[in-house]
């Protein structure tokens, strides 16, 4: 089987390549990333050399690019992370999100769909979404994969567009599909704009941690390799043309999470407890900010028997682990576009 990832030199797209390329040393795994800000190659240093896995650089709005590597390698299943990610650049820049979320994937599907015609037999195009499509929750209820799509920021309209394009071209041209909608994922080698590593950053250089509006704010909080645990489940056995919501159980309102959060640092940097709790600082608020996500994950977990396999407590441990560990890998992704993105963002 060769198998097309996208984006695996992001965060989460190289948790996945990690597990497929180690688990899996019969199939052969591409992975074509634009290295964007996003990309590191670093997150694969150690798979980098393995027989089953090679690297392409590319962009997937490039159809000519990705026509010609359909044609070489006829990917016999497509697992798609590449994005555009961040809520906060999808306000400040939101056609650069239709681009790579709704064009990108539209060129993926065309090419899937091109080089295989009506023949789609053992074939998948697994497209990897977020729960943010839904909207937002008041203080009750569950995303469930029935719950009508609502999306609110320029990132969570293109990604809901691109599912959107999914289900139509597996309805139009029978196009075998499956869709999965998750929640916020943590974990070691995420950019250090998403909450948790850049609280972490911020905490490291004894810098204000930004919290946005008051603070109460909910997002469901689940650890990277779990959702790449889902990831692999899912591509093996779950049913052509459906969705599962993938959720961590897991909800915390923002400010409790980052006084968790400043707890474990003031531990692990031998600091006295309370040090980096007055680094909090609150400031003005996102615009269209959702008020609250939560995951009804009962789907996956019945039919599939996914379940989280740490608890928050340990997946933040081992996360403020790895970037304490990695202070490297963090310096090196934090001069230049960084430094002018934090600039625009925050001052
Ligand atoms: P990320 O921003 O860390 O990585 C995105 C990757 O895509 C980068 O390597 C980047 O270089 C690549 N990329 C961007 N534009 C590209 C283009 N035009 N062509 C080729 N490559 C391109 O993102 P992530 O957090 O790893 O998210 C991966 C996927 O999972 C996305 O589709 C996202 O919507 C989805 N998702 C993320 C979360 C989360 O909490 N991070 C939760 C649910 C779903
Ligand atoms: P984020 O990590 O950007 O993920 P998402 O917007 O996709 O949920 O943000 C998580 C929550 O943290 C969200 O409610 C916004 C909030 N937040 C802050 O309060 N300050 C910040 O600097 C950032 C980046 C996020």
């Amino acid at each position: 089987m060769t198998i097309l990832i996208t984006g695996g030199a992001g965060f989460i797209g190289s948790h996945v390549i990690r597990l497929f390329v180690e688990k899996y040393p019969n199939y052969n795994i591409f992975n074509v990333d634009a290295l964007t800000y996003a990309g590191n190659l670093e997150n694969l240093n150690d798979i980098e050399s393995k027989s089953n896995y090679k690297f392409v650089k590319g962009d997937i709005t490039d159809e000519f690019f990705i026509n010609e590597l359909f044609k070489k390698h006829r990917f016999d299943c497509v697992i798609h992370l590449a994005a555009e990610s961040h809520v906060d650049r999808s306000i400040q820049d939101p056609l650069a999100f239709v681009r790579t979320n709704v064009i990108g994937t539209m060129i993926l599907l065309n090419a899937f769909k091109n080089t295989w015609k009506d023949n789609f037999e053992s074939k998948l195009f697994y497209h990897i979404s977020t729960d943010e499509v839904y909207g937002s929750l008041g203080q009750t209820g569950l995303f469930k994969e029935s719950t009508a799509y609502d999306p609110n920021s320029p990132y969570s309209a293109s990604k809901a567009s691109s599912d959107h394009f999914v289900r139509a071209y597996g309805e139009t041209y029978g196009l075998p599909y499956v869709i999965t909608n998750c929640s916020n994922n943590y974990g070691q080698n995420q950019f250090p704009e998403k909450l948790i590593p850049l609280f972490i950053n911020n905490i490291i250089n004894n810098k204000p941690l930004p919290v946005y509006g008051d603070g109460n704010y909910t997002r469901d909080w689940l650890y990277v390799i779990d959702h790449a645990r889902a990831i692999d489940l899912v591509f093996h056995k779950g049913t052509l043309g459906e969705t599962y919501n993938i959720g961590g159980f897991n909800e915390w309102k923002n400010i409790d999470l980052v006084k968790l959060l400043c707890k474990q640092m003031d531990y692990k940097l031998d600091k006295p407890e309370g040090t980096s709790r007055k680094l909090i600082t609150y400031v003005k608020d996102r615009p269209g900010h959702d008020l609250r996500y939560a995951i009804d994950a009962s789907k996956i977990n019945k039919e599939l028997g996914w379940k989280p396999s740490v608890t928050f407590e340990e997946g933040l441990f081992l996360t403020i682990d790895w970037y304490l560990n990695n202070e490297n890998w963090l310096k090196n992704i934090t001069t230049g576009e960084y430094q002018t993105y934090y600039q625009k963002q925050y001052n």
